[in-house]
């Protein structure tokens, strides 16, 4: 059934139907759709335009489908959305006078309204679950102590780090995503309900007082504009692809550390898979589908971002295309978040095996320079003797330390950098991976994550 039958002859084709209904996608958006329309009719209530009793009557329907669909008594089906199932369902309740339900109303500021607010409400949803594997990763880092492991520049031995040093630069990248959906939160927060199809309405619509009762912080100033905007669609999106692309960072490592040429670290047996022919075999499913799916997440974004390229002001039909990707984008990131979780808080890190990765001589290459540079040698020469100690050792196959203590400029004194551990011992600068700096950092990263805790909760 559809809303608009009235100047057509006929009714819509089963082609038309198919190609153009959303009721099959768009029914995740029940709950919004009566919220909408709750606060729609109090607005009209409000405005003199319905009566008491009117009011009274849409507003008993509007929880009886809400009851009836929270049973699943009232399956919408044949309708052409979701908007126009919940109508038909009032009208049915409520005759003539669920037939004024949509008074000044059309769908097109309608799904405005019930995208924003799902959008915010999801937002909540995939921030919590964000923070939850900060959460994880600030306990990986408190419980790393003093362990370290290679830091890698192209994949390449570069220096040793602090695990938690390693760990902590995933959880801030991990803020960084929050404090970006708190950003899209604040636009997604904007009533559009109210901008009628396009241009307002000649009645007298109070869209403030709808925005107040939807919980918006603000309503649309320009209706053209509120029901064409999608763009906290399209930032949604941007988040959730981005802290996907997070996601599969963690998972490629993941992947690298669980082989047995790396050994880092061993996954629990809850949270790895096994091959249906190799019985030997452990594999980690998780880190690479977080690799995988990222894939879904970046196509949706781009998806979307070319179905809005292009559109002419205002609603067009077009814009119906913003469910699926979103849908799938949250789904995704969701399941995502919370197995990347369980694998990383159940995983047994091997920090002997990291450690002795991390004290090969060459490692500390840089201090030996900086060295040196304190003692007053301009750097790029300190560089190249350095460099010529390393390939010395290589070519010769004496051990960097013997080099580093027969030589002229570095001596006993230099022996302490070559000593194992004596890269994290002796770095100092503010964010860097010293043990002084980690733990002022880990400070840090507890009071951000402590104050995004509070501010989430307060939106629950
Ligand atoms: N299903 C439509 C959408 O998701 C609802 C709005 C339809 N508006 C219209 N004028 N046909 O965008």
């Amino acid at each position: 059934m559809t809303l608009w039958q009235g100047r057509f002859s006929t009714g819509p084709s089963d082609e038309l139907m198919a190609f153009t209904e959303s009721l099959s996608i768009d029914r995740q958006l029940w709950k919004q759709d009566i919220q909408g329309s709750l606060a729609h009719v109090a607005g009209l209530e409000v405005a003199g335009i319905l009566s008491e009793s009117d009011v009274a009557v849409l507003i008993s329907a509007l929880h009886q489908v809400e009851s009836e669909m929270t049973r699943g008594d009232f399956i919408p089906e044949g309708d052409e959305d979701i908007h126009s199932a919940v109508e038909r369902r009032v009208t049915e309740i409520a005759g003539d006078i669920g037939a004024k339900l949509h008074t000044g109303r059309s769908r097109n500021d309608q799904i405005a309204t019930d995208m924003r607010l799902f959008v915010k409400s999801a937002l909540v949803g995939v921030s919590n679950d964000t923070l939850a594997l900060a959460e994880v990763l600030g306990d990986l880092a408190e419980a790393a102590g003093d362990a370290y492991l290679p830091g890698y520049t192209h994949t390449q031995r570069a220096q040793p780090v602090l695990v938690a040093h390693h760990m902590l630069a995933h959880g801030w990248a991990l803020l960084r995503d929050l404090d970006r959906m708190a950003d899209a939160y604040r636009r997604t927060d904007v009533s559009p309900l109210g901008a009628g199809a396009l241009g307002g309405s000649t009645l007298p619509l109070q869209p403030d007082f709808v925005a107040a009762q939807l919980g918006f912080g603000s309503r649309f100033q320009n209706s053209l504009d509120a029901v064409s905007d999608r763009d906290f669609v399209a930032e949604t999106l941007f988040v959730l692809a981005t802290i996907g692309i997070h996601l599969s960072r963690i998972g490629e490592e993941i992947v690298i550390w669980s082989t047995e040429e790396f050994g880092f670290v061993r996954l629990d047996d809850a949270y790895s898979t096994g091959s249906s022919m190799l019985p030997h075999k452990k594999n980690p499913d998780i880190a690479e589908l977080a690799r995988g799916k990222t894939g879904r997440l970046v196509g949706n974004l781009t998806a979307f971002l070319v179905t809005l390229k292009g559109l002419p002001l205002s609603y067009n039909r077009d814009l119906q295309e913003d469910k699926e990707p979103l849908f799938d984008s949250i789904k995704t990131i969701t399941l995502a978040l919370k197995a990347i979780s369980g694998m990383l808080s159940s995983a047994s890190f091997d920090f002997a095996r990291m450690r002795q990765a991390a004290d090969s001589e060459a490692l500390v290459a840089i201090d030996l320079a900086e060295f040196l540079v304190l003692k007053g040698v301009p750097f790029r020469r300190a560089h190249g003797i350095v460099g010529g100690i390393v390939r010395d050792s290589i070519e010769r196959r004496v051990p960097v330390a013997e080099l580093v203590a027969a030589h002229p400029q570095l001596g006993p004194e230099a022996a302490d950098i070559v000593a194992p551990g004596g890269a994290i011992r002796r770095r100092m600068t503010p964010g860097g991976s010293g043990k002084e700096a980690v733990s002022e950092q880990m400070r840090d990263f507890k009071e951000r994550v402590g104050l995004e805790r509070k501010r989430i909760n307060d939106l629950l």
